[in-house]
């Protein structure tokens, strides 16, 4: 029988940080079709690619200038199709990142307006308005600091950006745009591809009134009048019936930035023929204080828990369906944010994998996750490339903070601490490049790399294997129906999966002090160990107890 979705495990690539196989410093497509070996050992399924399009890379791809055209850092078309060629022959499936919520001011679409103004027939293609007073027409912030409005002297009007100046936010409101957006899709798809993840996509629609907010807390930024806006569903119905609905069992996983449990029923359930999941970004914000994410503070292991269990039970409830992850390009390494890399680097990297891994969802695994690669650490500004991190520490030092705090603050938060080079071995730069690499190496790649974790017989990456097999042939996981347990314990995530009679106890413990747990509170008796992450399980005819970062999955 075929594999359905739910069996699949999903590995991000972030290809100019993969592989370089020309000696630029970036990596390429030819990188990817080197490792895909590498990928099907794991045990991968389906491979997602961060923006490929040619692209100023102002934000690394985010910034599309041609949706028809492959950036030629990464390689030519016809790299890409045999790319795409290889994935299906070998069994496995390709979505690409698509952008559509703007374009890169490079766009021709949005040069074309700069030359013929408001008689361009793509003046409409993005949001255009008059001026207040000489001020932008709202007071909402862009998403990498700043005005979200830009004004052009040449039209005397602003445009509006929710993310940088150079990317432009498409006017959905505006059909011949959308169905330019759709034929583009079709595009690819006819390449060959499974399907695609769709970046912010749940900020497309946005409030026409374009009203202005308090600012009063870091939330008041506008977003209320974006996130989740008034037409969105309509546009994704449109855009599955005129897209997905073309091609057999498309896959779409939406970026759904600041949203809410009920939207993510909605766009996932089946009955409405949107999405097939979604990212929700809620439990990678409890270490924000007060919403602040360029400030540091511990991790809230409560509220952690309290986010996955309305996340599992509110989906599960409406037949949603949840992407499960810790990590992407635009996040810190979960390792160095809720485990413990220095004396726990194996236990805290596998309890991560097994808390998320055995959920009700999609798991995702981004490039060099299953070989435990941590925050870079990087001890100067020189060495940070992202324009949200270059912005956030010119707002800190403004704000009087000192280099150094502000320094520290970026080694914790920032997103290049995810964008260093895959370590693939202990040659110069970790084996990515011949060249200069575009972003400085993490310093840890002696011990920290691929090569070294093969020859070992158990490991970060061995344990992946193992979770993924997991999902493939136990219905509990991929089919079953999620129930919580030990809400209240102060140190332990765990739950229940079960289908028909199989059933499954997944207990991870989140610190690095040994906890005892009470068998009667979990309801098990006898029972094997599917996974674990320590040699033995420790228990007495009435108690467990699971060592520092110890994770069990138990078969009862
Ligand atoms: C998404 C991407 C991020 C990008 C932003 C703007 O959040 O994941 O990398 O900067 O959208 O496109």
């Amino acid at each position: 029988m075929e594999a359905t979705f739910k069996q699949k495990t999903v590995y991000q690539i972030y290809p100019k940080s993969f592989l370089d196989t020309t000696g630029t410093g970036l990596g390429d497509l030819g990188g990817i079709q080197q490792k895909l070996p590498y990928l099907q050992h794991l045990g991968i399924d389906i491979i997602w690619l961060t923006p490929i399009y040619l692209s100023p890379q102002r934000d690394n791809g985010y910034d599309i200038a041609n949706y028809y055209e492959i950036d030629p850092a990464f390689g030519s078309m016809s790299d890409f199709e045999a790319l795409v060629n290889e994935i299906n022959k070998r069994g496995m499936q390709l979505i690409m990142d698509m952008v559509v919520n703007h374009t890169s001011t490079d766009h021709a679409w949005f040069q074309d307006v700069l030359i013929r103004g408001k008689s361009s027939p793509y003046y409409q293609f993005y949001i255009w308005r008059d001026g207040i007073d000489g001020q932008p027409p709202t007071n909402w912030q862009s998403k990498f600091g700043g005005s979200a409005w830009e004004y052009v002297p040449a039209l005397d009007q602003y445009y509006l950006h929710l993310f940088d100046v150079t990317q432009a936010d498409l006017n959905w409101e505006y059909g011949p745009m959308r169905e330019a957006i759709y034929e583009m899709m079709r595009f690819w798809m006819d390449k060959g591809i499974a399907g695609f993840r769709l970046d912010v996509v749940n900020l497309l629609s946005k409030n026409q009134q374009f009203p202005n907010d308090t600012l009063v807390t870091p939330m008041d930024d506008g977003r209320k009048f974006y996130t989740d806006g008034p037409k969105i569903h309509e546009y994704l119905q449109a855009m599955n019936a005129a897209v997905f609905s073309h091609y057999p069992n498309t896959f779409s996983v939406g970026e759904m930035s600041s949203t809410t449990i009920e939207q993510c029923q909605r766009y996932t359930n089946p009955e409405n023929n949107e999405l097939l999941m979604t990212f929700n970004f809620h439990h990678l914000k409890v270490d924000y204080p007060n919403g602040a994410k360029w400030a540091i503070a511990p991790f809230d292991f409560q509220r952690l828990k309290q986010l996955f269990i309305q996340w599992q039970l509110g989906m599960q409830k409406e037949q949603g369906w949840n992407a499960l992850f810790w990590c992407n390009h635009d996040q810190p390494r979960a390792i160095s944010r809720f485990g413990n890399a220095k004396e726990y680097p194996y236990e805290s990297a596998t309890m991560l994998a097994t808390a998320i891994h055995c959920m009700q969802g999609t798991p995702y695994i981004y490039q060099g996750e299953e070989i435990g690669m941590t925050n870079a650490y990087f001890t100067s500004i020189d060495e940070y490339r992202d324009v949200e991190s270059l912005n956030a520490y010119a707002t800190l030092l403004a704000r009087g903070l000192t280099i150094n705090e502000a320094l520290v603050i970026l080694q914790e938060k920032s997103r290049d601490n995810a964008r260093t080079p895959m370590q693939w071995n202990t040659d110069e730069n970790a084996g990515f490049t011949k060249g200069v690499p575009w972003i400085s190496v993490n310093k840890n790649y002696k011990t920290v790399n691929v090569e070294y974790l093969l020859t070992q017989e158990q490991s970060i990456f061995t344990f992946y294997q193992q979770l993924i097999q997991l999902r493939k042939n136990n219905q509990a996981i991929s089919e079953g129906i999620y129930q919580p347990l030990l809400v209240d314990d102060s140190h332990v995530y765990g739950y229940k999966r079960i289908f028909n009679n199989e059933k499954l106890v997944v207990l991870c413990n989140f610190f690095a002090q040994s906890v005892e747990i009470e068998k009667r509170l979990i309801d098990i008796h006898a029972y094997d160990i599917s996974i674990n992450n320590y040699a033995s399980l420790e228990s007495t005819q009435t108690t467990i107890t699971l060592l520092p970062y110890q994770a069990v999955v138990l078969q009862c």
